[in-house]
């Protein structure tokens, strides 16, 4: 008897691995996915969710259904248990428009999490989504942020980039992302569980690719960081960018950590870059503004052109990281995405959301004329200035002239990181720039405080609001169709 109980022990190491429970390094969230246009029946969504190294059988069901669940290693090789990552993405597919769907997700028989989504509402329903960018950093404002966009109960969140700080690397997801944006329980100090609710869309930014190559220009190196560009392993976007992307995000760094990046990424890089989306009655084009683009480029212009010219959504927004108009004093020279502006009002933009500056800035609506695009073209350089002439509607109050001749540009950036441009807070003779002809754009900066900003909109009507950081209205405006 005792020689028959010895022979089935087990060792130590054996007990211990018996034992050994997944460490979730981000619980299940939710993804957009790949769709782009909205169909019935055929919609989708994603839920990935990450650990650490050990494995398991893992089984996701919906609707009656059991969702196929695609598992690649980011960190193996000889990483320790605790240091791999192990991503697990399950397509949910077939869907349709506008439903609630629950779900539920369990290891090795065992329930890890249960939840629920509702996919994009068509055409004709009203929906609200909430903006913000320059985000997870690990502060507390991050977390009230997270708290008050989740408070706010959107459909889905757009964030404008900069989501992680420095270097949008995956273990900065996994520490300063999904902890507080997906985090268990509600709280302004805490976070929101509102990752494994809603989708969470968002655009590439500078802190995303954070490398330097010989000539000091941006690009992502996986020499320096093993983990770079999360943001093609964590996030999953619509997939209906130019292939390949006219400026793609540039990689240095040695083979073998570009060949787990690509493996773990798919098709996702570099075609996510760019992309575009439907929800509801609004059309959102999601750009590459970083300092290796060329926004005069042709080929950049007519995909952006054939997607603005092929959607009938009531509303058109277009989200870019680096504010082509923007008064602070930190980024006001980056203004290559100006370039873009007359093919926006051409097709009819309505507004353009905007990161970058830790701020909240919007402007009137208004019209511009570049006078020269040279400054856009300087590749690589931080200073790329485009003057030109604005034709400003100062009718438009956003409260009784509701109807705007123009774009509004929306710059959100004050999502968590450290705040800009206190002394402009309330002082509009202070936003004026004499490389502007002190045109007078602008209508709200705030700067004193994190913010977020809220939109409801039907075909009809917009109403935008922007919340700080203890829950209070400190902007709002109206913006009708007809
Ligand atoms: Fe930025």
């Amino acid at each position: 008897m005792a020689e028959a109980c010895s022979s089935t022990a087990l060792t130590f190491d054996q007990a211990a691995r018996a034992k050994a429970r997944p460490v979730f390094t981000a619980l299940p969230y939710l993804q957009p996915g790949a769709a782009s246009v909205l169909k019935d029946g055929d919609e989708a969504i994603v839920i990935a969710w990450q650990t650490n190294g050990v494995g398991g059988e893992y089984e996701l069901t919906y609707d009656g259904r059991k969702a196929t669940i695609d598992q690649r290693t980011l960190k193996g090789g000889d990483a320790t248990e605790s240091e791999k990552r192990l991503n697990y993405v399950a397509d949910l597919t077939g869907l349709r428009l506008g439903r609630r769907y629950e779900y539920k997700v369990s290891w090795n028989g065992e329930l890890i999490l249960e939840g629920h989504f509702t996919t994009r509402k068509p055409r004709g329903q009203k929906i609200r989504f909430v903006a913000f960018g320059d985000n997870s950093y690990g502060d507390v404002s991050d977390r009230a942020t997270a708290y008050n966009a989740y408070r706010a109960m959107p459909d889905f969140v757009m964030n404008t980039g900069d989501n992680v700080y420095e270097g949008g690397r995956d273990d900065e997801y996994a520490r300063y992302f999904f902890p507080v944006y997906n985090a268990d329980e509600a709280g302004p100090r805490i976070g929101a569980p509102l990752l494994r609710a809603v989708p969470f869309y968002t655009c590439i930014a500078n802190h995303d690719v954070h490398g330097k190559d010989d000539n000091h220009h941006p690009c992502a190196d996986f020499k320096k960081d093993q983990d770079a560009l999360g943001y093609f392993t964590a996030m999953h976007l619509p997939g209906n960018g130019p292939v390949p992307p006219p400026f793609p995000t540039p990689i240095i760094g040695p083979e073998g950590p570009i060949a787990t990046f690509k493996t773990v990424a798919g098709d996702r890089y570099p075609r996510q870059s760019n992309y575009s989306f439907d929800y509801g009655d609004a059309h959102f084009l999601v750009l590459d503004a970083n300092v290796y683009v060329d926004p005069t480029n042709e080929a950049l212009q007519r995909w952006i052109e054939a997607d603005l010219s092929g959607t009938d959504a009531a509303w058109k927004f277009v989200v870019y990281h680096h504010p082509a108009f923007n008064v602070g004093h930190e980024h006001y020279a980056e203004q290559h995405m100006r370039a873009l502006s007359p093919l926006f009002e051409k097709h009819g933009v309505d507004l353009c959301f905007h990161g970058h500056e830790h701020t909240y800035q919007r402007t009137k609506p208004f019209r511009f004329k570049p006078t020269d695009l040279s400054g856009a073209q300087e590749v690589g350089s931080g200073g790329r200035l485009v003057p030109g002439e604005f034709t400003v509607d100062r009718k438009f109050d956003g409260r009784t002239v509701t109807k705007p001749d123009g774009i509004i540009y929306v710059t959100t950036g004050a999502g968590g990181k450290h705040l800009y441009d206190a002394e402009m807070n309330g002082e509009p003779g202070s936003w004026l720039h004499d490389q502007d002809a002190k045109a007078d754009y602008c209508e709200k900066v705030v700067t004193d405080r994190h913010s977020l900003t809220v939109i409801d909109l039907d075909a009809k009507s917009l109403t935008l609001r922007q919340i700080d950081e203890w829950g209070g209205e400190v902007d709002r405006v109206t913006v009708t169709k007809a």
